[in-house]
C-alpha cells in the first residue's frame, strides 16, 4: 500500500494491489486509472473493455443483474496459449510428435461454448472429449463437416453409447471410444462388426501413481475408471484374437483435476510413458498418448500448492509432459507419439465473469453510524448509570495512541450495561444508547487503524466484529456451487469505485433463504472482503471471476432461483465491444415447470379463486383483472430481484 493511500487518498493501483488482480487475473483483468474494472480478452498490454459499461449497456437492453458475461475472445486466447505452450516445449526438447487438445465438454457444455471451442480450435486441429452418451449425442451433431478432429469418448458406456460412437465413426468422425471397463471392449467389437467399421480404440490405464489435488481419487489403483495392467493384457489378447490389435491407437490416464503440485504430474506421466512403450512392444500401433485433464487454475493467485492454486505455470506443465514422455520414449527406443491433453478448467475458467448488484447491507456499521450527537442532558440525568457514562467517555476519547485503551473501556462498559439491563435496572432506550456508543467507538477506532503500519494484536478482532453482511442479487447454489460444496475460493471484487478507498469489510450473502448461501472465504484467506459503503439509490456491483469451468452445469435451483442471463461479449475489429449472443435466464414459469408445476394449470386455479372473491364482494372485477395480469407478468419474469418498475 502506498504512503498516500495510508495517509488518506486512494488510487486504482491500491485497489489492484488490495484485490490481488495481477496475481489471479493473468493479464485478462486490470483496473483502469478511473477506478473501473477492465477486461482484456487478449491478455496483458491490450486495451480493455470497461465492465461497468457492459453492465450498463445490458441494462439498457432490459438485461438486469445477475449477469454471466462470457468473453469469447478470452476462450480463443486460452486455446492459443495452450497450443503455444506445447509448441514451445516440443521445439525446445526436439520432440518428434505433435500436440492436440481434446476439450472435455463437461467443464462447460453450454452449446455456444462448445461451438466456440470447436470453431476456435480449427486451426490447431483441437478436438473434443465426452464423458456420457448425451454429451456424445450433442458432439456427434455439432462436429459435422469434413473434420478429422479427435472425439475422445470417456465415462461409463452402455450398448447405446458405444453404438453411437461406432456410427459416428461410420459417418467419418475420428472418434475414439476409451475402454475403461473390460466389458466395453466386447460391445465395441460387436458394433464394429455389425456396422462394418474398423474403429480406433483407446484404453484408460489405472496408474499406480497417486493423483493430485482435490480430485486425486481420479487416478491411482482405487480410481473409478481404467483397466488394471492384467486387464490390459487380456484386452490385447482379445484384440489379437479378432485380428484387431491395429485398432488400439490411444492410451489414456487422468491424474485428477486442478493438479496443484507439479511433482505429482511427473510420476503419472512417467508411468504412462512406460505403459505406452510396453504396448508398442506388444504390437499395438499406439499413435496417441492422452494425459487427461488436470492443468490447474490459480484461483487465489498465490502460486502455491494450496488447493485453490498451483505451483507451476502453463508453460511448465507443457514442458513437463513433453520432456517426460520424450525421455521415456528415447530410453525405450519407441516413436514419439502425438500428445493429447484433455485440459478443461484451464481453457474455460477465465472466459466467464458473474456480475451482481448489492441489494443492501446489515451490520453494526450500517446500523450505527460512527458520528452521532450524544444527548446533552446525559451528565445531569440521575437515571444514567456509570457504564453509560464510561461509554460516552470512551467514545469521545478516541485518538491515536489511545485506541486499545478506548476499545477495552468501551467493551467492558457495554458488558456492564448489558448486565444492568438483564437485571431490570436499565431502560431499553439506555440500552440502545449503550449499543450506539459501543459500535460508534469501535468504528472510530477502526478508522484510525488505517493510518497505522501495524494493527495492535488486541484490535485484530475488530475487523470481524465490525464486518457487515452485504446482500447480493445472486444464488451461490446456482452460480457458484463449488464455493458452497467444496469450499472453492473465487476472486471477487467491485467493478467500479476502485479509485475510492473501500471502507467496509463484508461477508457476501446471496438471495436464497439459506444460511449456507453466502461467501465468507476470499482469495486472501480472510473471511471478509473490502467493499465500499453503499450509496442510497446508487447501484453497487461486484463480480466473481474465473467461473467459466464446472459452475454452470453443477448449479442448482435452490429456492427456485434459475439460470442467470448469459451474454457473449466480443471485441469488435474496429475497436470496442459488441454483444454476440444473449441467452436469457430462466423465467419463474420455467423453473416452476422443472418442478412439475404447470403454469397453464396454476393460472386457472387462481382465476377461479378471483371469481369467488368477486362473488363474495371481497374484490372488484377490475381488481381481479389487475391481479391476474400481474401474476401472468411475474410468471414470465426473471427469477432474481429486479429494480422497482
Ligand atoms: C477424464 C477427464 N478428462 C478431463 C477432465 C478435465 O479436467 P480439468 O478440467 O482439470 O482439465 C476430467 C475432469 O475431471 C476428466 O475426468
Amino acid at each position: 500500500m502506498s504512503e498516500d493511500s495510508r495517509a488518506g487518498s486512494w488510487s486504482s493501483a491500491d485497489s489492484a494491489d488490495l484485490y490481488g488482480i495481477d496475481a489471479w487475473g493473468r493479464g485478462y483483468f486490470a483496473v483502469s486509472p478511473h477506478g473501473r474494472l477492465l477486461v482484456r480478452p487478449n491478455g496483458a498490454g491490450e486495451e480493455g473493455i470497461d465492465l461497468l459499461e457492459v453492465v450498463e449497456g445490458l441494462g439498457e437492453r432490459d438485461l438486469s443483474p445477475p449477469l454471466l458475461i462470457r468473453f469469447s475472445d478470452i476462450l480463443a486466447h486460452r486455446l492459443r496459449v495452450l497450443r503455444e505452450a506445447f509448441g514451445g516445449a516440443i521445439a525446445e526438447y526436439g520432440y518428434r510428435g505433435q500436440y492436440l487438445a481434446a476439450y472435455p465438454i463437461k467443464v462447460n457444455q453450454q452449446r455456444p461454448v462448445v461451438e466456440e471451442v470447436f470453431r476456435y480450435g480449427t486451426e490447431y486441429d483441437f478436438g473434443l472429449e465426452v464423458g456420457s452418451k448425451p454429451e456424445l449425442l450433442a458432439v456427434m451433431a455439432l462436429t459435422g463437416g469434413p473434420s478429422e478432429r479427435l472425439i475422445v469418448c470417456n465415462g461409463f458406456k452402455d450398448d447405446g453409447y458405444i453404438e453411437a460412437a461406432i456410427l459416428a465413426a461410420r459417418l467419418g468422425r475420428r472418434i475414439v471410444p476409451i475402454v475403461e471397463d473390460p466389458g466395453e471392449l466386447r460391445l465395441i467389437l460387436k458394433h464394429a462388426r455389425r456396422h462394418d467399421v474398423r474403429p480406433t480404440i483407446g484404453v484408460r490405464v489405472k496408474l499406480a501413481s497417486q493423483g493430485a489435488g482435490r480430485w486425486k481419487g481420479s487416478a491411482g489403483e482405487k480410481s473409478k475408471f481404467g483397466l488394471f495392467v492384467s486387464e490390459i493384457l487380456q484386452m490385447i489378447e482379445l484384440l489379437s484374437a479378432h485380428d484387431m490389435l491395429d485398432a488400439l491407437q490411444l492410451v489414456h490416464c487422468h491424474p485428477g483435476s486442478q493438479i496443484h503440485d507439479i511433482d505429482r504430474l511427473k510420476d503419472a506421466i512417467g508411468e504412462l510413458g512406460h505403459v505406452y512403450a510396453e504396448l508398442v512392444r506388444l504390437g499395438a500401433p499406439i499413435q496417441y498418448v492422452d494425459v487427461g485433464g488436470g492443468l490447474g487454475v490459480d484461483y487465489d493467485g498465490s502460486r502455491t500448492r494450496s488447493e485453490s492454486s498451483m505451483n507451476y505455470t502453463l508453460e511448465e506443465y507443457a514442458r513437463e509432459v513433453v520432456y517426460r514422455l520424450g525421455s521415456v520414449c528415447d530410453e525405450r527406443g519407441v516413436p514419439h507419439p502425438t500428445i493429447v491433453s484433455e485440459s478443461g478448467r484451464a481453457l474455460s475458467a477465465y472466459q466467464s465473469v458473474l456480475v451482481f448488484n448489492v441489494l443492501g447491507s446489515a451490520g453494526p456499521r450500517t446500523t450505527y453510524p460512527q458520528t452521532f450527537p450524544v444527548p446533552e442532558d446525559l451528565s445531569e440525568r440521575e437515571d444514567v448509570p456509570q457504564p453509560i457514562r464510561d461509554l460516552v467517555y470512551a467514545y469521545e476519547a478516541v485518538e491515536d495512541g489511545r485506541l486499545v485503551e478506548c476499545y477495552h473501556d468501551a467493551a467492558r462498559a457495554r458488558e456492564e450495561a448489558l448486565n444492568l439491563f438483564n437485571l431490570g435496572y436499565m431502560s431499553l432506550e439506555l440500552r440502545g444508547l449503550a449499543e450506539q456508543l459501543f459500535w460508534g467507538t469501535c468504528a472510530r477506532v477502526q478508522d484510525r487503524l488505517r493510518g497505522l503500519d501495524e494493527v495492535p494484536e488486541e484490535l485484530e478482532p475488530l475487523e470481524d466484529i465490525l464486518s457487515e453482511t452485504y446482500f447480493c442479487n445472486f444464488s451461490v447454489f446456482q452460480s457458484l456451487p463449488d464455493a458452497w460444496a467444496i469450499g472453492q475460493v473465487f476472486p471477487i471484487m467491485p467493478i467500479h469505485r476502485l479509485d475510492e478507498r473501500p471502507t467496509h469489510q463484508a461477508v457476501l450473502a446471496d438471495v436464497t433463504c439459506d444460511s449456507d448461501g453466502q461467501i465468507s472465504r476470499f482469495v486472501d484467506g480472510r473471511a471478509t472482503i473490502d467493499v465500499h459503503e453503499l450509496i442510497p439509490h446508487s447501484d453497487y456491483y461486484l463480480a466473481v471471476f474465473l467461473v467459466g469451468a464446472y459452475q454452470e452445469a453443477l448449479g442448482d435451483l435452490h429456492n427456485l432461483f434459475g439460470d442467470t442471463h448469459v451474454i457473449h461479449v466480443r471485441l469488435h475489429e474496429e475497436g470496442g465491444w459488441w454483444i454476440d449472443e444473449t441467452v436469457e435466464g430462466d423465467t419463474a414459469r420455467e423453473v416452476l415447470g422443472y418442478m412439475q408445476y404447470d403454469a397453464e394449470r396454476l393460472q386457472p386455479l387462481l382465476a377461479r379463486d378471483c371469481e369467488v372473491a368477486v362473488r363474495e364482494g371481497r374484490m372488484t372485477v377490475a381488481e381481479t383483472r389487475m391481479l391476474l395480469r400481474f401474476y401472468q407478468a411475474e410468471l414470465n419474469g426473471y427469477t432474481y430481484l429486479e429494480a422497482d418498475s
